[in-house]
Formats: C-alpha cells, structure tokens, sequence
C-alpha cells in the first residue's frame, strides 16, 4: 500500500486510518490538505477518468458535471441505521440494529473493498474553523466526488488538523462506495455503489461513530452533513443542553430602521429552506440575507439568546424549480466554481433542468446519459424528466449574493424566530403564531408535509408526520427529542424565540397554489418581524394567533380577498381530521412527553 503523503502527527487519528485501511486494501491512502491545486488535480483526475464532465468554461466556468447509478440518487432512509445500544434508545422513528451485530455485518462488507482505489483521509471542520461551536470530523472515503464535495460542503484540510493538534477529539467518519464487483457500472461514467439491500449509513450514537457503505449520494455519502451535523450532533446536543436543527438561518433586515432579526425555518427535504434562506423581497424596504440553509446549530449565549451558527460552507440544493425569477441568488451561487448531480448536459456543454428559465432546448443528454428531446413520454405516457427530481449543486457559500458579512461569526447570531413549515396543500393556513414555547413545540412535533424527492423510499405525494423536519435526522428516541424542546424552554433567563407555522403550499380545487410563494414569502416574515416585539395585528383562535385580514401586504400579488381569507381562516372540518392523525402519530411514541398530548387535548377542547 502506497502513502502517498505524510500523516499528521494524531496517534489516535493515524491509528484509526491504518486500521482502516488494513480492512479495506486500498492501493494508496492520501491525506487531503484542503489546498486547491487538490481539488483541481481531483477534479482533472475525475474528467480524465470519466467519472466527470467538465462544463463549458465559458457558459459555467470550474464546474462538473456528474451522473450517478440510476439507484443512488437520494437517502435510502430505510438503510439509515440508529444503532444505539437498544431499540428503546433509537426510538420508534429509527431504524435499529444492534450495534455489535452491524458491526460484524459491515466488516465483512468492508473487507477488501477499496482494491484499485485510493483511500483519501479529510479532515473537516463543521463551523468555522476554531469556533468555540464548531466540532472536527475526520471522513475516509474512496470517492473522489465525496473529497470534492467536502471541499465546498465544509472546511477541510491541513488548518483543521492544525486546531486538532497531537491529541484533539474528532468525530470518526468512516466511508466506501462499495466493492466494484457488487455493480459492474465502475467503467461507464457514474459512480459505483452497492446494492440497495448492502447499503447501510450506520451510526453508533454511544461512541459517536458514523460507518457508511455503498452509496456516492450526498446525505449518504458526505458524512458531515446529516450524518454528523444533524444524527450525532443531536446526541450530543441532547447531553449538553443545545440544539442540532434541520434548519435555514436568514438575516432579515428592515431598511427604514436598520432594526435586524434572525430567523430560522425548519421544513421538510426539499421543501423550501434553502430559497427562503437566499429570499429577495417583493416588498420594499426589506432585506433578506443568508447565514445557512440547512442546517442550524444553537447554543444558549450570555444574553439569554439561542445563538446559531452554520455548520457547513456550501450548499447542497435542489435544482429542479430554481431559476432566475423563484431564486436568482441560487442560480448566481452556481453560475461557477459548481458541482452539478444528476441534471441534464446542453448541446453547448452547459446545464440544465425542469424549471429552470425560458422553454427546454429542442435537445440535451438526459442525467442517465441519454439523448432528451421535450416530447419524449415514458411508458405511462408520462414526460420524461431530463435531470432527476433530486438533482442538486453544490456551491460555495461565499459565491451567494446573498450571503450576510457575518455568516460565518464564531459566536453565531442570536436569534428571534423559529418557523416551522411543509407542504401541505389543504387547511394549514399560510402563517400562525404558537401561543407558547410548550404549544410552539406541539407545533413542531406535528409538523406533516407532503413526501419530496429528497429520500428514495418512502411514497412521494403522501401527507407524512415530519416532526421539526428531523423524522429522517434524529440521532435518539423522538420523545425524548421533544422532552429536550421543552427543557430548553425551560432554561432559566432565556430569551427564547417566537415560534410560528408557516405553508407555502396552500393549492385551490384545480390544484393550482394558492399563495405565490418565494420573494412573496417576505410579506409573511414582514409580519414574523413585527410580531417579534409585539407589533403586527393578530387574533387570537383556537389554533393561535393568525394575522387579521390586512396585516399581510398583499399588494402587487394577484392574490384576492377571497384567497386571502382561505389561507388565513381556521378550517374546523379541516382541524378535526388533522387532530385525529395527530393522534394517530402520537400513538406511535413509546416516550411522549405528558405536555404534548395535554397540547393535543387542549387544542381538541379549543377546536370543539
Ligand atoms: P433540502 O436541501 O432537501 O433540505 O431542501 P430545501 O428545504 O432547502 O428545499 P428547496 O428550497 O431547495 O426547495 C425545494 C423545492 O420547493 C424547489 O423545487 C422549489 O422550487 C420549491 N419551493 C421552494 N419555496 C417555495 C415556495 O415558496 N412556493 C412553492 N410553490 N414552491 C417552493
Ligand atoms: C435533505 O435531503 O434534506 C438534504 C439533502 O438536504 S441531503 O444532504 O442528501 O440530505
Ligand atoms: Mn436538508
């Protein structure tokens, strides 16, 4: 086995790698130092290799193009793995295996199966780096496309290793695509990966592991992201008394005053927070600036105040839907320095996807690397889509428009506000407020949307229970992930954030949206500002407080009175089937908090 560079001078670390890689045989280990000249001399590696394409310089200059097996292009929650040391402690939303057994399992899928590749070791940082909230990760993976994606997800390389010193505590991320023999696709221009019944993205919450095997895709594969950032995190969120969030952070400023309030929204996968995140208001005098757009770590400060920083440095989103006009500053994010999943090749070597500006060119090569012309239909009759509904980009934070001078401030900023939100076409009116932290957590234990693209097996188009957009991403028991909600509130001193609902995903009989969504969703956080400090014109009803008729600025939308109305009424027909499922998901819990069925109860007696 070839060392194809020094190792840092960690026992523990370069302990844990040669062991690792006496498992998996590689032909080299490398050990990345962040710089460019490693990211450009990867990428060349993966063009020349044709595991990439490489975009017009001139249309989308520095950027990527990659196609991934057909089966691998989104989480397979049903192989995401909680394997505390019993099932009670991963709880009835996880997936539970026991740890000593996986472990075996997975050895014995891991042996030998990094033969003819190169096992590369990142050293990352999750927060800028020294940040007193930021935690260090080291990821081993065979996929150049993973050490590429680190290098824009997160910081990476030498500097990390500089903070973690001879003996510094890091979080072991371990990674393979998975052996060649299990897909016989390694030569053909997409990534390998394993079978789906072989695929396991396994954590071990008591000693803080994360082993993954057998998928290239982002959540699967980037192991700081929801691996570490969100499953582990909350673990240890959970015993040090702070929060892990799926959450976007943004920056909202409003100009006659300069007053600033930072917001944070946690919705679904694929459900809205990177372009709340990057918003350009459609009303004057306000400002939207991005701090994150996934994901949300919040610690209490000196001030009482939750203060949040973004763990990651890019983003990874959704392609299909952006374009110039729903999220301009999305599509300037990715204008370069991009790497682009699973979307769709132009004949002058650019990108494209559904929804993106202007009419579908006459011809493209689909992201399975086919020939797409607009009126192809599959067997069904169906549209064939050009690039997968998961497509994604990843790009770099500091190449957004939007991003706020002080995105990545050690301390985090403090925030006001927290939304919580899905897709939820029917009763679920377009903003409320909770009536309390304890009914604020009700809200968010409850929170139900329509299944998205973002995960491969589960039902897309059904109304499931998400609660606080973790059902995917918490790393323990779900009740007592509510339990620790409600303690927060209950800190001594602290200034907690306003909590409210919000849905941009209100549809009409014929199916068409009833609110206009996106730069518009400014007039709904307009509204979130002022109830902040006790302005902004509410009643109160049974659900809580929703804004009277004319405390939304509706002007210059095509939305009438009577949309209004029916976005912002309580539906009581709607409210009592929503209750009987709420009911229904709670059931589920084996460790419900007394207070969220007293919640439900309360609001059942209030709906009466
Ligand atoms: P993850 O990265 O999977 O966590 O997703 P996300 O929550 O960041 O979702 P994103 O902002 O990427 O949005 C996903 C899809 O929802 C895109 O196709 C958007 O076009 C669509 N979308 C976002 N905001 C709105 C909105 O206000 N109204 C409507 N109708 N669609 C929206
Ligand atoms: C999500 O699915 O919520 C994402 C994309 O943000 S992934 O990183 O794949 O989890
Ligand atoms: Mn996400």
């Amino acid at each position: 086995m070839k060392v194809l560079n020094a190792a840092p001078n960690h026992a523990k670390l370069v302990e844990w790698v040669n062991n690792w890689a006496a498992i998996c045989e590689p032909d080299a280990i490398y050990w990345c130092d962040g710089s460019k000249d490693e990211y450009d001399r990867l990428c060349n590696e993966m063009v020349d290799s044709g595991l990439a394409i490489r975009l017009n310089p001139a249309k989308r200059p520095n950027s990527l193009l990659f196609r991934s097996d057909p089966s691998d292009v989104a989480r397979v929650e049903a192989r995401t793995y909680i394997a505390a040391k019993t099932k009670e402690e991963a709880g009835p939303t996880n997936n539970w295996i026991d740890p000593v057994e996986l472990k075996k399992t997975m050895l014995e899928l891991y042996k030998g199966c990094m033969h003819g590749r190169t096992m590369y070791v990142i050293p990352f940082s999750m927060g800028p780096v020294g940040s007193p909230i930021a935690k260090i990760g080291v990821e081993i993976t065979d996929s150049a496309y993973v050490v590429a994606n680190m290098h824009i997800m997160t910081r990476v390389g030498t500097k990390v290793l500089d903070v973690l010193g001879t003996d510094g505590e890091f979080v072991p991320c371990m990674h393979s695509v998975g052996k060649p023999l299990e897909n016989g696709a390694t030569d053909n221009g997409v990534w390998p990966c394993a079978p789906i019944d072989k695929k396991y993205i396994s954590h071990f919450p008591e000693t803080r592991e994360i082993w993954s095997y057998g998928s290239g895709y982002g959540g699967n594969a980037l192991l700081g992201k929801k691996c570490l950032a969100l499953r582990i995190a909350t673990v240890q969120a959970r015993d040090e008394g702070w929060l892990a969030e799926h959450m976007l952070i943004l920056k909202l400023t409003r100009e006659a005053d300069g007053k600033v309030k930072y917001v944070t929204g946690a919705f679904p996968s694929a459900c809205g927070k990177t372009n709340l995140a990057m918003l350009v208001p459609t009303i004057p005098g306000w400002k939207v600036e991005t701090i994150g757009d996934d994901i949300s770590w919040m610690k209490f400060a000196a001030d009482g105040k939750l203060h949040a920083i973004n763990p990651e440095a890019g983003f990874f989103g959704v392609a299909p839907g952006t374009n110039y006009k729903s999220n301009p500053n999305a599509m300037h994010s990715c204008e370069k320095d991009t790497i682009f999943t699973n979307v769709a090749l132009t004949d002058d070597g650019d990108v494209w996807w559904e929804g993106m500006d202007g009419e579908a060119p006459a011809h493209l090569i689909d992201w399975k690397g086919n020939d797409w012309t607009p009126d192809m239909k599959d067997a069904d009759g169906k549209p064939v889509k050009a690039a997968h509904p998961n497509a994604r980009f990843t790009a770099r934070a500091n190449n957004c428009p939007a991003i706020a001078d002080n995105w990545e401030d050690p301390e985090g900023v403090a925030i006001d506000a927290f939304l919580f939100g899905g897709r939820r076409p029917s009763t679920l009116p377009v903003v409320y407020q909770s009536k309390s932290w304890e009914h604020g957590v009700f809200i968010g234990a409850t929170v139900g949307s329509e299944v998205t693209a973002a995960a491969l097996d589960v039902k897309a188009g059904t109304v499931r229970r998400d609660p606080f957009a973790m059902l995917p991403f918490c790393g323990y028991n779900m009740g007592d992930y509510f339990q620790h909600w409600l303690n927060i509130g209950k800190k001594e001193g602290a200034n907690l954030p306003k909590i409210f609902y919000v849905n941009w995903f209100r549809k009409t009989a014929d199916g068409k949206w009833l609110w206009p969504g996106y730069g518009d969703n400014s007039r709904v956080l307009k509204w979130v500002f002022e109830r902040c400090d006790g302005e902004g014109d509410a009643q109160e009803t049974a659900i809580g407080y929703l804004p009277t008729m004319d405390a939304i600025d509706r002007t210059g939308t095509d939305v009438t009175e009577e949309d209004m109305k029916e976005l912002l009424t309580v539906d009581k027909e709607g409210w009592k089937k929503e209750l009987e499922t709420i009911s229904e998901h709670f059931q589920k819990f084996d460790r419900l908090p007394a207070e969220l069925e007293a919640q439900r109860k309360a609001l059942a007696e209030r709906l009466a």
